[in-house]
């Protein structure tokens, strides 16, 4: 699916797109008649996630080029709250105090976005949330506030997808013992967040619309990381064992953390299959060794690009008609060797 500037209908590729939104540098006012440089304060919940990670390059890059196309300088101060939400409010304070020019905000607890908006309204900084999506009454506050981010049904519909062709092709494939159920069991990320239910909810809907024959063994919450998905997984294992034939994760960093278990407890890596959501380089890797049977890859590229043109045009006082909400585009990612070798 193409990224799309949500709500004008029209998918519009985005690069271009994003810089046609914004018109006309306004005339007249001091902040507008600086500019040959700007400061973009970005602002992550936690830099060791890794998918956050890779956004974080992303914009980095595209920040670079940008420099290079326009002549304009950028100045992209990054701070990572590592988790807490207190440590995010004095750093949105702290670029504030530096002038920013606009702020791009990975919320550490999205319920809490009212408290930036206050400040930043206050100061007249717009901001461009991301990933974490704060609710449609606090992003209806003011004009100058922005979410990007992936839509979580359309990564749940492909994940699921892949397994639903998976079982067409062969039922085998998932249904190791083939007695018409595949049994999984079920990592998921933070409950607070709004990728983890509609990404589960979803995800075994479309598992049961392609026609899957489903029994959950078990599930839990693995708040997106590797290590904590690993260590469920280990219990899992020693209590299940073999009638585990599928691993359905919301993310590729616990589904690495499955198939550490896995192969820690002995399995054959090829013989349970794990699936997750993001398409990062470590997990893009996995499935190209045979480790991960599928994955959702979000196209980072554009999702930072979105994020970082929609802040550079606010920064440059520029005009824009950008609907509020941008969903960047994703696609379904498999090892085609082992669809075929099942
Ligand atoms: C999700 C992503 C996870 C994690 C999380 C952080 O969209 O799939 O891997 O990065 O965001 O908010």
């Amino acid at each position: 699916m193409k990224g799309k500037w949500f709500g004008g209908g029209a998918a519009l590729v985005f690069v271009a797109a994003a810089v046609l939104l914004f018109t006309g540098i306004g005339s007249g006012s001091a902040k507008e008649e600086k500019k040959n440089s700007m400061r973009i304060g970005v602002l992550l919940y936690r830099g060791d996630d890794t998918f956050i990670g890779t956004l974080r390059l992303s914009l980095e890059e595209r920040a670079k080029e940008y420099e290079k196309e326009t002549g304009i300088k950028v100045t992209l101060d990054v701070m990572d709250a590592k988790g807490s939400q207190n440590t995010q409010n004095n750093q949105v304070e702290r670029l504030i105090g530096l002038e920013c020019d606009a702020l791009c905000v990975n919320m550490v607890d999205r319920s809490a976005a009212s408290g930036v908006i206050d400040k930043a309204m206050a100061a007249d900084i717009p901001i461009v949330f991301f990933n974490r999506e704060p609710v449609e009454e606090d992003m209806n506050r003011w004009e100058k506030l922005y979410y990007v981010g992936a839509d979580a049904k359309e990564s749940a519909v492909l994940q699921g997808q892949i397994l639903v062709d998976a079982y067409k092709k062969n039922p085998e494939s998932l249904d190791r013992n083939g007695d018409k159920t595949v049994r999984y069991v079920l990592l998921e990320g933070e409950s607070s967040h709004q990728d983890s239910l509609i990404r589960t909810e979803w995800s075994i809907q479309t598992l049961k619309d392609g026609g899957v024959p489903l029994e959950k063994l078990t599930g839990g919450i693995a708040n997106w990381e590797r290590s904590q998905a690993s260590a469920l997984m280990d219990q899992w294992l020693k209590e299940y064992g073999e009638q585990i034939e599928l691993v359905i994760c919301n993310n590729d960093d616990m589904a690495l953390g499955a198939i550490d278990a896995i192969e820690r407890n002995g399995y054959l890596i090829q013989t349970i299959k794990v699936v997750g959501i993001d398409g990062t380089p470590v997990g893009q890797e996995a499935l190209k060794a045979g480790k991960l049977f599928g994955t959702v890859e979000s196209d980072r590229i554009q999702y930072a690009g979105a994020i970082f043109d929609l802040a550079a045009g606010l920064s440059m006082g520029e005009k824009t008609d950008a609907p509020k909400y941008y969903w960047s585009s994703q696609k379904p990612l498999t090892n085609g060797r082992e669809l075929l070798e099942n």
